[in-house]
């Protein structure tokens, strides 16, 4: 292939420069435009690190201010895509009506199609933030049969977030503080990780200059799978699934039999080869969430504590480096608050989606923007010629 150089999953090509986020995988670090992963989650609210990844400097209380406002300006979604809501099954998965109804707001704005205007893309990116948990929460709604609820713009953003999961028509829902707390530390922590699968796929789609609506409802589809966002709910799926201490050696062996798909779901990340710091700190917060909701026995916890203990000091998993990554302890807070485990890679979208629309800008933004097209090595038949179907 010559000039080509062969790198399946692109474990070694980068496709951008960005000045977002700075990952060392050899040392555990995490950094948003500099400022580590830990002092953040600790201190911040999320618009503010919303902000921050946008615009690439922390805003001062004027700005955050005025951000707050124009972001919960754009909360409402136009009454026809209840619709849309309305047209899937009633077991549709959350995520599957995420993509869709997403994807389906490019049919609403068009003034996002105007991305050389700097305006444009701006309202764009805060219509997304501002959007992506009204249409989430409705997801939920709409697959339990209940009334979509609408948002309230005097809530903080990850309170007004579960006013419309757990509010009914009937009831008013008053979020603990401690679930608020715990919801944007989450949302924090996944809030962007550089050159992922999902935001590669927005990138890549928007390379052709598409709508970034669109290109979003993509970065949607590329995070459901089990190998990316997906993994927090098959965590608990599997932690539910081993169901006792005494089975996890069983489900060590499988994991390391290369003759069975199974893997240790929640372990392992291309880039961290030594502990994901987004796990360290959620192994903590695990902690403090179930003991402050009188919850500290609770059974999946211990179940995955022990896990991760057991497999930490196996050879297959010391070897090849594979720790718990930021999905292990993120579905069993989930799963304390209240949220059901469809929901949570959900969670993860909503997060993200600042991650995903601080790279559209950024991309939208350099004079190296290209579209992706990224060449093959050809493995199929030489030329022949067509034969008559008689005479094959
Ligand atoms: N359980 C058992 N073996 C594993 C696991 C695992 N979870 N992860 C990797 N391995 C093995 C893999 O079989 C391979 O072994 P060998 O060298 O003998 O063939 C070696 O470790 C390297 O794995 P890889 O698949 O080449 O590594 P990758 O960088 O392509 O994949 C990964 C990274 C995260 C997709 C993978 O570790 C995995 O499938 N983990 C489970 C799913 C998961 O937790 N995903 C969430 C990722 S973090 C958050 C996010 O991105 O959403």
């Amino acid at each position: 292939a010559g000039f080509l150089t062969y790198d399946p999953g692109f474990m070694s090509t980068a496709s951008c420069h960005s000045s977002i986020t700075f990952i060392d995988g050899e040392q555990g670090i995490l950094l948003y435009r500099g400022y580590p992963i830990e002092q953040l989650s600790a201190k911040a609210s999320f618009l503010e690190v919303a902000y921050l990844l946008l615009y690439g400097e922390l805003p001062n209380e004027k700005a955050l201010a005025e951000f707050e406002q124009v972001i919960m300006r754009h909360t409402m979604l136009n009454e026809n895509l209840k619709n849309f809501l309305n047209g899937f099954h009633y077991d549709a998965h959350p995520m599957a009506i995420l993509i869709g109804v997403v994807g389906s707001l490019s049919a609403f704005y068009h003034d996002s199609l105007s991305i050389n205007n700097v305006r444009h893309r701006e309202i764009s990116a805060h219509r997304l933030i501002a959007k992506v948990p009204t249409i989430a929460a409705a997801a939920y709604k709409h697959s339990i049969g209940e009334p979509i609820i609408y948002p309230r713009n005097d809530l903080r953003y990850c309170a007004n977030f579960l006013h419309m999961m757990f509010a009914t028509p009937c009831e008013e829902y008053r979020p603990s503080l401690l679930a608020e707390r715990a919801l944007n530390l989450l949302f924090i922590l996944h809030a962007d990780h550089e050159q992922n699968a999902s935001t590669s796929t927005v990138r890549l789609a928007a390379s052709s200059g598409a709508n970034p609506f669109a290109c979003i409802a993509a970065g949607i589809a590329s995070l459901w799978g089990p190998a990316h966002g997906g993994a927090n709910e098959a965590v608990i799926a599997m932690l539910t699934e081993i169901g006792e201490v005494k089975h996890i050696p069983k489900y060590i062996a499988k994991a390391k039999d290369k003759d069975d798909p199974f893997r240790l779901m929640g372990f392992g990340h291309r880039v961290y080869k030594n502990y994901d710091p987004r796990a360290k700190i959620l192994r903590e917060v695990c902690h403090q969430v179930l003991n402050e909701l009188a919850d500290a026995n609770n059974p999946l916890f211990e179940l995955a504590m022990r896990l991760e203990e057991i497999a930490l000091s196996d050879d297959y998993f010391i070897e090849r480096r594979l720790y718990p990554n930021v999905d292990f302890y993120s579905g069993i807070i989930y799963q304390a608050l209240g949220i059901p485990r469809n929901m949570f890679t959900v969670m993860f979208a909503v997060a993200r989606t600042v991650g995903w629309v601080a790279h559209w800008l950024e991309m939208m933004g350099d004079p190296d923007n290209r579209i992706g097209r990224p060449r093959q090595i050809y493995r199929g038949p030489g030329k022949r010629d067509y034969l008559p179907i008689w005479q094959r």
